[in-house]
């Protein structure tokens, strides 16, 4: 257990910046923000001169209840991703029925915003319509597949700057060939499904990139399923099935140091590949980071600092969205198994629950700013 002093000495910042980053917080009276984080100072100005694309993933209920989250979100981000919009469930409340309000409000949202949109996500193991399991079986789950890619994406149609077209589709630990997940599209269409998938994706919608997205590939210990990820998508390039990107999830915790080398080069090797990466699901929990709320923020931000410094030096690395903009509405709080021992809320994006800027939003800013202007 580390003492105090040690503690912030390998943070690596000093209290003194987390501080600013309370000091600078929103006015309680305004939704205004304050002048060192918006405008010219905003993650999507910094972005932008960096030739980046900056975002976050978007709660569409506080979208939709919230206007200092939406000018928040407006503010700071060039992209956004709805964070449950999209998925299959959440749209289909019956076989062939689709209700897209939510997403169809976060598309004109984002028009008004001048905002690009990463759409999350086609074919998953998780989320799918609760109706799924009756109707869908071995013989019309493939046509069933194919049509809910063409309907979905020809809904937003030329408005899509990249699709998740297939979602966590590798997972070693199942014992599969090729490390493939056990899910029931494998099961019930064939192990040609993602290929499938994106051939299909590709028809649907040709100006949106394809993207292949996944998590757990980014320490060092990962790389069993990061070489899987890696075969995959070198097989796929090898037989010309249509896929542009790869989205590492990066969903990381403070605890851990963060990804290095290993990350670095399985970035070049899709840049080999020709294939552009993106940074899709930031955030990174403090959960075991002992101190109080300025010492956890500023292992947090050490953390999105060092990162990000590492991802952003590599050119085919062209957009970070942190899943979530405050860490009001993060996920990670609604997870059983990740309370911290102390029953604090965890911090893991660069605004707290009060929309102010955390020590992380100037860390993530800074590593915008390390990379090459000649990047864009
Ligand atoms: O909207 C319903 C609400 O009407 C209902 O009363 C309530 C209780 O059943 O559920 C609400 O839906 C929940 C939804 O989040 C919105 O809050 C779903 O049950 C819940 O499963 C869903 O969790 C999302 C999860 O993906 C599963 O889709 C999380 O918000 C979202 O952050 C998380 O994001 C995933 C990415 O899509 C993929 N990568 C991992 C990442 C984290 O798990």
């Amino acid at each position: 257990m580390q003492n105090r002093r040690e503690f912030l000495r390998t943070a690596g910042l000093t209290a003194g910046a987390a501080l600013v980053s309370q000091r600078s917080g929103w006015a309680q009276t305004t939704n205004e923000p304050p002048k060192s984080v918006s405008g010219p100072a905003s993650l999507r100005a910094h972005g932008k001169a960096h030739g980046l694309l900056v975002g976050c993933a978007v709660n569409a209920a506080a979208l939709a209840g919230n206007p200092a989250y939406g000018a928040l979100i407006a503010e700071q981000c060039s992209i956004v991703v709805p964070e449950n919009a999209m998925k299959w469930g959440p749209i289909s409340p019956a076989p062939g029925k689709y209700d897209f309000h939510e997403a169809d409000a976060l598309m004109d949202f984002a028009q008004k915003n001048g905002q690009k949109v990463r759409g999350h996500n086609l074919i998953w193991h998780e989320e799918l319509p609760k109706w799924f399991p009756g109707p869908i079986t071995k013989a019309n789950a493939r046509q069933a597949m194919i049509d809910h890619i063409q309907t979905e994406m020809q809904h937003f149609a030329g408005r899509i700057q990249s699709w998740d077209v297939v979602n966590e589709g590798i997972d070693p630990k199942d014992g599969l060939p090729h490390g493939l997940r056990k899910t029931p599209w494998l099961e019930l269409v064939g192990d040609d499904y993602i290929d499938l998938a994106y051939k299909t994706a590709r028809r649907a919608d040709p100006k949106a990139l394809l993207t292949y997205n996944d998590y757990d590939i980014e320490y060092p210990d990962q790389e069993k399923k990061r070489d899987a990820v890696l075969a995959m998508v070198r097989r796929m390039k090898a037989s010309g099935v249509p896929i542009d990107a790869v989205g590492v999830q990066s969903h990381l915790k403070a605890d851990l140091a963060p990804p290095g080398k290993e990350l670095q080069s399985f970035v070049r090797e899709m840049a080999k590949l020709n294939l552009q990466v993106f940074v899709t699901e930031l955030d990174v929990a403090d959960r075991k980071v002992p101190g109080t709320v300025l010492e956890r923020d500023a292992v947090v931000a050490k953390v999105y600092r060092d990162y990000l410094t590492m991802m952003l030096a590599e050119p085919n690395v062209k957009a970070v969205l942190t899943w979530g903009i405050t860490d009001r509405y993060t996920w990670l709080n609604g997870q059983k198994e990740d309370k911290r021992a102390d029953g604090k809320p965890l911090r893991p994006l660069p605004f707290d629950g009060n929309l102010q800027p955390t020590a992380a939003f100037y860390a993530e800013r800074d590593a915008i700013d390390t990379r090459r202007a000649d990047f864009a």
